[in-house]
């Protein structure tokens, strides 16, 4: 039995959570992505693990399935399931992530939304403090072991469809463009994370300083992952730090 586990994580959440998945082969998307690790033939369990974004799968993720998993043979795959970390209103997320994989001829079995550190910051306002995800943790943890017993077990457990899906499903493949409140300080010092864990790869260093470009699914992984907290959005105060080492986010 081989369980492959791929992750789209913009701040750390998913990997944490795909991190605790049992005798699992854990990568980010972007390593399937640019050849850096290819999926065994024999793989028989298959874990998604995303953020919900907009209450749906996130563009990288949407990517993901349709360019690598849709181009491969999955003819060995028996059990996929997805685990979705969000802020708490995962709603049409799951169901959305089974079309995707039905679009490809794959059959979603299982998924289960845990409720997560909310880091978008246009709703939040600000980043999550320790205590706030200390306390959230706290109610998420018994259910992640409960999914993960499950999910061990096999057992089935398919995503409702919801009123309104129709329209989210038009709106969903979530849509890049210009985020004009995010902005580089002066504090800048040219370093590179913020281009290494960008997810659209929307960030490049021009004359020893990042700049942002117009094709942002604003995820926040830069604000929040700077180590000189020079990227501001607005007026949002303070970074969360997570669950993961922004070491463990780089994706180039
Ligand atoms: C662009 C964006 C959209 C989001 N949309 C939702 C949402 O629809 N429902 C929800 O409950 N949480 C939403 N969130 C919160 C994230 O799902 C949550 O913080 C998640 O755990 C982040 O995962 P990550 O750290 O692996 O990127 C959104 C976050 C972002 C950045
Ligand atoms: S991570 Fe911060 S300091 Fe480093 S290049 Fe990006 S904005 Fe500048
Ligand atoms: S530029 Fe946009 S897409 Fe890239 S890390 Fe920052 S918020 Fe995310």
């Amino acid at each position: 039995m081989r369980t492959v586990v791929a992750v789209y994580s913009a701040t750390g959440n998913s990997l944490y959570l795909a991190k605790l998945i049992p005798d699992a082969d854990v990568h980010l998307i972007d390593e399937f992505m640019n050849g850096t690790y290819t999926m065994p033939e024999d793989t028989d369990r298959l874990a998604l693990v995303f953020p919900a974004n907009a209450f749906s799968v996130p563009y990288p993720m949407r990517r993901f399935i349709s360019e690598y998993l849709g181009n491969r043979d999955n003819s060995s795959l028996g059990y996929v399931y997805a685990f979705i970390t969000c802020a708490g209103i995962p709603l049409y997320t799951a169901y959305d992530a089974a079309r995707c994989l039905e679009d490809i001829g794959v059959v979603l079995s299982y998924a289960a939304s845990f409720r997560f550190p909310d880091t978008y910051l246009p709703l939040k306002k600000n980043a999550p403090t320790e205590e706030e995800t200390e306390k959230t943790l706290e109610k998420t943890m018994s259910l992640i072991k409960a999914a993960i017993d499950d999910t061990e077990n096999e057992k089935i457990k398919l995503p409702h469809r919801l009123p309104g899906w129709r329209i989210i499903r038009k709106a969903s493949p979530a849509v890049a463009g210009e985020n004009k409140k995010l902005s580089v300080s002066k504090r800048c010092t040219g370093c590179g994370v913020c281009a290494a864990i960008c997810p659209m790869e929307n960030i490049s260093i021009e004359n020893g300083k990042a700049v942002i470009n117009s094709n942002c699914i604003k995820c926040f992984a830069c604000y929040h992952r700077c180590p000189v907290n020079a990227i501001e959005y607005g007026k949002a105060q303070g970074q969360y730090k997570g669950l993961v080492k922004t070491e463990e986010l780089r994706r180039r």
